[in-house]
């Protein structure tokens, strides 16, 4: 060290330094102060950097940019100055595997996003699109900074700049634990997945008294943008749990079934279940007569590795089932139609549900299994008036181009554009099977048979029988899965208690599958 150099004071030693670092950190995690971090804890929250300890390894995680403070001026701004501002960022480890990290501090400035908040977080993002990490966003904030102005809408736009690039390239995992409004809304709904804490979290564009004043609608913060109802009527939360705690553990359990990225392979885990077990059970689960109602939840828990079913959106559009599970240890997405609920028809938000779930699973290398027993389309003005056509589309154009692995059993029905829908062979399916005494066609026999034969049966002594006969007739001839297994549509048609056998063995097989898009910019799925 030269002359100029040495330190002027004699007494200021390296430890000091060191001294001086502890501190400022200890000040930094201490965010707004403990009064804040006390009136956090008693709305039931816990903070930012609890959030992040409770979710990531012990002592995995690393912050990043703990000094940075915010240089606005304004509104008495210089005396609301923050060590690390209103975000907490950095990267830790979730089972071993890598993660970006940013959660906001309400305890500064009601964790409102101004520009460095806004920066600190697009760092994060850009490192973790740059180095292939799965991003969590743990969300309870005011919004765009009041005081900064334009400057806070900036940083927003970055940041769902960020979102979009990250998107298909890295999972992205947003936990609403708090307030979550206006626009602010639009970063989680552009990730992947969004899981909300009941009671204690809210999301909506305006809030109750913004409705109130401009269309003199009375409604409370629970029942706008609460998590029951963004989990069971807009869809907007694909997981809702009764604490912090909880959601936090399902985000660890959503990570163990993805990849860091695009460019990886699912983990697989080391199999606990026999793969040649044989599930007889089903043969009970699901009514040979078509139209009586079971839960398709059990076929699935039959079919894949012991405990391994994860749903995603429960509890919205429940008439069709969606989630991950495993089947020899290897991750799969499972799409499935739920007899139980609407008689499982597709209707819009089943669609999109499905689509959306299709093409998450697409793009990150996660072979999909369907299920199939389905009547048709839901019928109604409602469904035409908003957009079934349209909307509907949106699962045949997710199907269609799927480039992972398709593997489809038909368990005892499957009518119509429904069909075609639910992952048919000529939409790009990899292995189709049925089970004895599946249904598909055009129509349904009743349905079919009133059109076909509206006069015969009018004209006949007596119509019921008649139709009965014809019905019948229909049946041995179209809705059987012999006609499709004679053309090829079906690659065979399966006894029930051998699926997770065949499926299994299909799945090893179909792991070396290699299918090359021509390139383009991106389709236009219809939206
Ligand atoms: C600056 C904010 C803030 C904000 C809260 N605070 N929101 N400061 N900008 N957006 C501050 C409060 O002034 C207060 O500071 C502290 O955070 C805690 O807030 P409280 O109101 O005391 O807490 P609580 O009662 O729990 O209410 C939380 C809240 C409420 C529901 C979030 O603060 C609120 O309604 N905030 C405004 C929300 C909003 O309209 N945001 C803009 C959304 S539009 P002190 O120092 O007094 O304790 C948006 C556009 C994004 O975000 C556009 C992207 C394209």
């Amino acid at each position: 060290m030269s002359q100029q150099e040495e330190p002027d004071d004699e007494s200021e030693t390296p430890d000091d330094a060191v001294e001086e670092l502890r501190q400022k950190r200890a000040e930094a995690e201490l965010g707004g102060g403990e009064a804040r971090i006390e009136s956090q804890h008693e709305k039931g929250k816990m903070t930012a950097r609890e959030r992040i300890d409770f979710l990531v390894d012990d002592g995995t995680f690393n912050e990043v940019d703990p000094f940075v403070e915010h240089r606005s001026t304004n509104f008495g701004m210089e005396e609301k100055r923050f060590a690390g501002d209103a975000v907490v960022t950095g990267y830790g480890e979730v089972d071993g595997r890598k993660v970006f990290l940013f959660a906001h501090d309400f305890t500064v400035l009601g964790g409102s996003v101004g520009e460095v908040v806004a920066d600190k977080i697009c760092k994060v993002m850009d490192k973790a699109i740059e180095n292939g990490v799965p991003v969590i966003g743990l969300n309870d904030s005011g919004g765009a900074r009041i005081q900064e102005g334009v400057d806070s809408l900036v940083g927003f736009a970055k940041i769902f700049e960020r979102n979009t690039k990250a998107s298909g390239l890295i999972p992205q995992i947003s936990a609403i634990m708090g307030p979550c409004a206006g626009g602010a809304t639009y970063s989680p709904a552009l990730t992947d997945f969004t899981f909300m804490v009941q009671d204690t979290s809210h999301m909506f564009i305006t809030g109750p008294d913004v409705i109130e004043t401009v269309t003199g609608e009375q409604v409370s913060k629970e029942e706008l943008g609460g998590a029951g109802s963004h989990s069971t009527k807009s869809g907007v939360a694909h997981f809702s749990y009764p604490s912090e705690e909880e959601a936090l553990e399902n985000i660890r359990r959503l990570l163990s079934y993805l990849p860091a990225n695009n460019m990886e392979d699912p983990p697989r885990v080391k199999p606990w279940d026999d793969p040649d077990r044989e599930i007889p059970e089903v043969t009970d689960i699901v009514p040979s007569a078509p139209r009586k109602p079971y839960d398709m939840t059990k076929v699935i828990d039959s079919i894949v590795d012991e405990e391994s079913f994860f749903e995603v959106h429960g509890n919205w559009a429940r008439n069709v089932v969606i989630g991950f599970s495993r089947l020899d240890g290897q991750s799969v997405g499972v799409v499935a139609n739920q007899p139980r609920v609407s008689a499982g028809t597709l209707d819009i938000d089943a669609a999109e549900k499905a689509a959306r779930f299709v093409r998450f699973c697409d793009s990150f290398n996660i072979p999909i299994l369907t299920l199939v027993d389905v009547p048709g389309f839901m019928p109604g003005t409602d469904q035409e008036h908003n957009g079934i056509i349209r909307r509907g589309a949106k699962l045949i154009y997710a199907y269609a181009e799927a480039t992972v692995p398709l593997l489809s059993v038909v368990v005892r029905k499957a009518y119509g554009g429904a069909y075609i829908v639910m992952s048919s062979k000529f939409l790009g399916s990899d292995v189709n099977y049925a089970w004895p005494g599946s249904e598909m066609a055009v129509l349904g026999p009743r349905g079919a048979v009133n059109i076909l034969y509206r006069n015969e049966i009018a004209d006949a002594d007596d119509p019921d029988a008649k139709r009965q006969e014809l019905m019948d007739e229909f049946r041995d001839e179209f809705a059987n899965p012999y006609g499709p297994a004679k053309r090829g549509y079906l690659d065979d048609v399966i006894e029930p208690k051998d699926t997770r056998k065949r499926l299994i063995q299909d799945l090893d097989l179909l792991g070396r599958k290699r299918e090359d898009t021509p390139p383009k910019d991106h389709g236009n799925i219809p939206l």
